[in-house]
């Protein structure tokens, strides 16, 4: 049994756990991630977007397991490797933008959403990304945010 955790009700009212409310939910954060930066759209250029949908379907849950467990999550040291300096060199300010977009396409899309709820996400996506840092070694940093 998954405990109750705002963070999960939020994610059940945004998807309501279909198929199609995840895949709206995703599509909608990567067309905003996109649209943040030319540097950022240029970095997804000729990627499947709908296999990439899928994976953060997957690694976001990782990451929202790293929020709330002390352990880390199979795959995950993979996923940050893969994001490092020897992989697709994400800098510092790419994970600001990444968690802005997140939270303005949660906010956007959670019709009940409110201080707590927003709260609760930043604190589980900030717990989540820091550990992605600190396991990519991305250059001088071991924390994103304070
Ligand atoms: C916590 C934040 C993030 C998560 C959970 C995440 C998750 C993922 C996942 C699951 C993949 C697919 C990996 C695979 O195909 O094996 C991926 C790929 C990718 N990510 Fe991230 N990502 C994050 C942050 C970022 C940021 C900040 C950027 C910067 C622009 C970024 C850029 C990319 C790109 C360009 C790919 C495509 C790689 C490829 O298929 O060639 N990601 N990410």
């Amino acid at each position: 049994m998954r405990p109750p955790h705002p963070v999960y009700e939020s994610l059940i009212r945004i998807t309501n756990e279909s198929h199609a409310g995840w895949r709206f939910f995703l599509g909608t954060f990567y067309s905003r991630f996109m649209n943040e930066s030319p540097e950022i759209r240029d970095m997804f250029d000729g990627i499947d977007i709908e296999r990439q949908i899928q994976m953060l379907q997957i690694s976001l849950q990782a990451i929202l397991h790293v929020g709330s467990q002390s352990d880390i999550p199979i795959g995950f040291e993979e996923l940050a490797e893969k994001h490092g300096p020897d992989g697709l060199n994400v800098q510092v300010r790419h994970f600001h933008m990444w968690m802005n977009c997140f939270l303005a396409t949660v906010e956007e899309l959670d019709p009940d959403c409110d201080s707590r709820t927003m709260k609760a996400w930043r604190h589980a996506l900030q717990t989540g990304i820091d550990y992605m840092v600190r396991l990519s070694g991305v250059a001088g940093e071991s924390r994103v945010f304070e």
